[in-house]
């Protein structure tokens, strides 16, 4: 037996469906609940006494009447970004030439990246973040230096090389597209399905990407099954009005992208708030994902994502804080401006949806759903033992909540960092309050 082989006793939480669809069959709930982890993966979800039952040589760690859930799933984030979270006054075409240009442009450097990254990686934990998707910048070390720090956490997570031809400063436009496609090459080579890393083809926008970058972003993701597209549709209605002028044969912005083959499974399209009939029912056809980014989409007045819109026409949809327009790591706080977003549109977003929408249903969006997201038998032991004590007033507050939901809706309101005890990645801690983030001392073993 392994030390990363063991029962875990508390509230266990998780979704199996679509709550806004299969209501309370959505999810399994066990009061005095049990995880038996076997070799990093769900052994057994259900019932502590027949876990002990069941697997009565197991050793047992006991978290009492704390709630675990599945790790959070964000389905877009810039690593870079991080030290220009919170940054004064722009929209988005502003924000990018004032911040976060000149930020990216340091990036050529790996001791900074490894250090951002670090960082990076222990922000994503400490908010019980077990799996991002994930922006590197212009330089191909950028992303080495990320997966780097990701493969010693034994995190899955997806990130890519940023792609860019034009419109942007020299210092960051890829040097030709030769040098931009070899150097992707490479990284595909390197990271992908490397334990548990996944590569994603980066172009960043349609405004910084070539026709003839577009066609190489195809010709990366034919080179190895299973990679994914990463890059921002329809977030600013500027920018909008910009990409309608510099592809004026595209049928609109999404057109401006599958007219070279980058919509499909696994394409995953940041914001996509100012979306076309014809857009919505190509996203739901095609497979391709928007990643709702609430707390960067009110930070930069970009607009009100519509989730109805989504649900209706079947487009998958995940949800993202887009560090560092995004404001917060925190994916409750991310909930937190979710909900209002719908508010000010007249739609609901139920507590249960929420935790479905920051677990499983981040994952079915971008189709990791068969790893991650639950705690079916089989998947991969990401999970999360929340603190509902995290500040005096959140222990107040819940004292006061009578029912599951009310305490999933309020974690989902005020909750944040604090309101995370302990985070496990393939079944072993790897983030606790008192010690911080800790690398996993056991040796890692090869994910099939
Ligand atoms: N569109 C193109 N690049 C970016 C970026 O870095 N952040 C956001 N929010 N939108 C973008
Ligand atoms: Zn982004």
């Amino acid at each position: 037996m392994n030390n990363d082989t063991y029962i875990i006793t508390g509230r266990v939480l998780h979704f199996i469906d679509e709550p806004d669809i299969a209501a309370e069959n959505s999810y399994e709930y066990y009061k005095i609940g049990a995880l038996v982890i076997e070799d990093g993966k769900i052994a057994y979800c259900g019932e502590a006494v027949e876990a002990i039952g069941r697997f009565p040589n197991y050793p047992i760690v006991d978290r009492h009447e704390k709630l675990i859930i599945p790790g959070m799933i964000d389905t877009h984030m810039h690593y870079p970004q991080t030290e220009i979270t919170g940054a004064y006054g722009e929209q988005l075409l502003e924000w990018l030439e004032t911040y976060t240009f000149p930020t990216e442009r340091k990036f050529s450097d790996k001791a900074y990246e490894s250090d951002v990254s670090e960082r990076f990686i222990s922000e994503c934990l400490k908010n019980g973040t077990t799996t991002a998707m994930v922006f590197g910048t212009v330089h191909p070390e950028s992303v080495d230096a990320f997966f780097e720090v990701s493969e010693s956490y034994n995190m899955r997570n997806i990130c890519g090389k940023v792609l860019m031809d034009r419109n942007a400063p020299d210092y960051l436009l890829d040097a030709d597209l030769d040098t931009a496609k070899r150097q992707t090459e490479e990284l595909i080579h390197r990271w992908h399905n490397k334990g548990r890393q996944l590569y994603a083809v980066t172009p960043r926008f349609t405004p910084t990407c070539t026709p003839e970058m577009m066609t190489i972003a195809k010709e990366l993701m034919d080179t190895a099954p299973g990679l994914y597209l990463h890059s921002h549709l329809s977030e600013n209605k500027g920018e909008c009005a910009w990409v309608a002028e510099l592809e004026p044969e595209a049928a609109d912005y999404l057109d401006a992208y599958d007219r070279y083959g980058l919509v499909g499974p696994r394409s995953v399209f940041a914001h996509g708030i100012h979306l076309s009939e014809r857009e919505y029912k190509r996203l739901a056809e095609t497979g391709a994902a928007i990643a709702h980014s609430p707390t960067s989409n009110l930070f930069l007045g970009s607009g009100l994502w519509n989730k109805k819109a989504c649900q209706d026409y079947g487009v998958r949809a995940g949800l993202a804080s887009d560090v560092g327009a995004g404001t917060s790591f925190s994916q409750l706080q991310t909930l937190n401006e979710a909900y209002k977003i719908q508010q000010l549109q007249g739609q609901k977003l139920s507590a249960f949806q929420s935790f479905y929408f920051a677990t499983l249903g981040s994952a079915k969006s971008i189709y990791l759903d068969d790893k991650i997201g639950n705690f079916e038998v089989g998947k991969e032991a990401d999970f999360v033992i929340m603190d509902n004590a995290g500040t005096e007033l959140m222990k107040y507050r819940q004292s006061h909540s009578h029912t599951l939901e009310e305490e999933l809706f309020v974690l989902g309101t005020i909750g944040d960092d604090r309101s995370i005890a302990e985070t496990y990645v393939m079944g072993v801690r790897v983030y606790d309050k008192e010690r911080g983030a800790q690398r996993p001392a056991v040796e890692l073993k090869a994910v099939v």
